[in-house]
C-alpha cells in the first residue's frame, strides 16, 4: 500500500473532494483524521474508513491546532496534511459580493493555510522526518473564469503560498504542493456555476474541458496520493492541474 501507516489530516473530509481523498488515503493504508465543520459528515466518513473525526473550522487557529493535537495524541505523529476545506461566493458580478462574504472566503481558503502552517510545521520539524502539505487550489488560480473574481483571488494566493512555502520549508524536507482541480460536481457546484444545476448549464462548463467531463473526487484523490507518497519525494512547489486539459 502506497501510504502504509502514514498519518494524515484531511480538512473538509466530510464531503466532496475531501471525502474522496480521505477514502483513498485510508484504502492506501493511511491513518486518516477527517476534519470538518460538519461533524455528522466527518463522523460518517471516518466510521466508514476506520479513521477519526473532528469538528473544526479551518479559519480558527485553535480548531486547527486541535486537529494536529488529535493526530499526535492518537497516532503519535503526523506525515501528511491536505488543506482541502474551501468555500466560495456565488458566481456573479464583481460588485455583488458583500464584505462579509469576501472576508469569509478569504478566511476559509487563505487564512486556513496560515493556521495550519503554524500548527503542523513545528511538529514536522520536531519529528525530523519531513512532511507533505497538499493544498487543494483550483484551475481558477491559473486560468480564471469571470464571475468568481474574489474566489479566484484566494486560489491565486494559495498557489503563490504553495511555491513560497515549498522553498522555505525544503531544508526540513517538508514538501508543499498544490492540486488544481477543474470544476467538479460537489456541494460547491451550483455556487461556481451561479445558476441552477441543469444538464444544459453543465454542458456549457464541460465544453471548455478538452477531455470532455468534470473532475471527480477520485481524480483529485489520485493526485493527492501521488503527492503524499514517497514516490514523489523530489516534487515540491508543484501546482498540478487535474483538469482534463482546461489550463493547457
Ligand atoms: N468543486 C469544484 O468544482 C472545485 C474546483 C476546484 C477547486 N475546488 C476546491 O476543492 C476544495 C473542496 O471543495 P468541494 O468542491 O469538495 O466542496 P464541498 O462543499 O463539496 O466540500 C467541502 C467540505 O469542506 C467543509 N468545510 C467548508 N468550510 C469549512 C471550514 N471552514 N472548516 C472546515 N470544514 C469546512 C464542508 O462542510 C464540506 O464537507 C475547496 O478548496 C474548493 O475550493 C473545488
Amino acid at each position: 500500500m502506497r501510504l502504509h501507516k502514514k498519518i494524515a489530516i484531511v480538512t473538509g473530509g466530510g464531503g466532496g473532494f475531501g471525502e474522496g481523498i480521505a477514502r483513498m488515503f485510508a484504502a492506501e493504508g493511511a491513518h486518516v483524521i477527517v476534519a470538518d465543520l460538519d461533524i455528522a459528515a466527518a463522523t460518517r466518513v471516518a466510521a466508514e474508513i476506520g479513521g477519526l473525526a473532528i469538528q473544526g473550522d479551518v479559519s480558527v487557529g485553535a480548531d486547527v491546532q486541535a486537529m494536529v493535537d488529535l493526530a499526535v495524541a492518537h497516532y503519535d505523529g503526523l506525515d501528511i496534511v491536505v488543506n482541502n476545506a474551501g468555500t466560495t461566493h456565488r458566481n456573479g458580478p464583481i460588485l455583488d459580493v458583500d464584505e462579509e462574504t469576501f472576508d469569509r472566503v478569504y478566511a476559509v481558503n487563505v487564512k486556513s493555510l496560515y493556521w495550519m502552517t503554524h500548527s503542523c510545521v513545528p511538529l514536522f520539524r520536531r519529528q525530523g522526518r519531513g512532511g507533505s502539505i497538499i493544498n487543494i487550489s483550483s484551475t481558477a488560480g491559473i486560468r480564471p473564469r469571470p464571475g468568481l473574481v474574489w474566489y479566484n483571488g484566494t486560489k491565486g494566493a494559495v498557489n503563490t503560498m504553495t511555491q513560497c512555502m515549498a522553498i522555505e520549508l525544503a531544508p526540513d524536507n517538508i514538501r508543499v504542493n498544490a492540486v488544481c482541480p477543474v470544476i467538479g460536481a460537489t456541494g460547491l457546484l451550483e455556487s461556481f456555476m451561479g445558476q441552477a444545476d441543469t444538464p444544459e448549464i453543465r454542458a456549457k462548463f464541460v465544453a471548455s474541458v478538452p477531455l470532455g467531463r468534470m473532475s471527480k473526487p477520485s481524480d483529485i484523490a489520485n493526485a493527492c496520493v501521488f503527492l503524499a507518497e514517497d514516490q514523489s519525494s523530489f516534487l515540491t512547489g508543484v501546482l498540478l492541474p487535474v483538469d482534463g486539459g482546461r489550463t493547457a
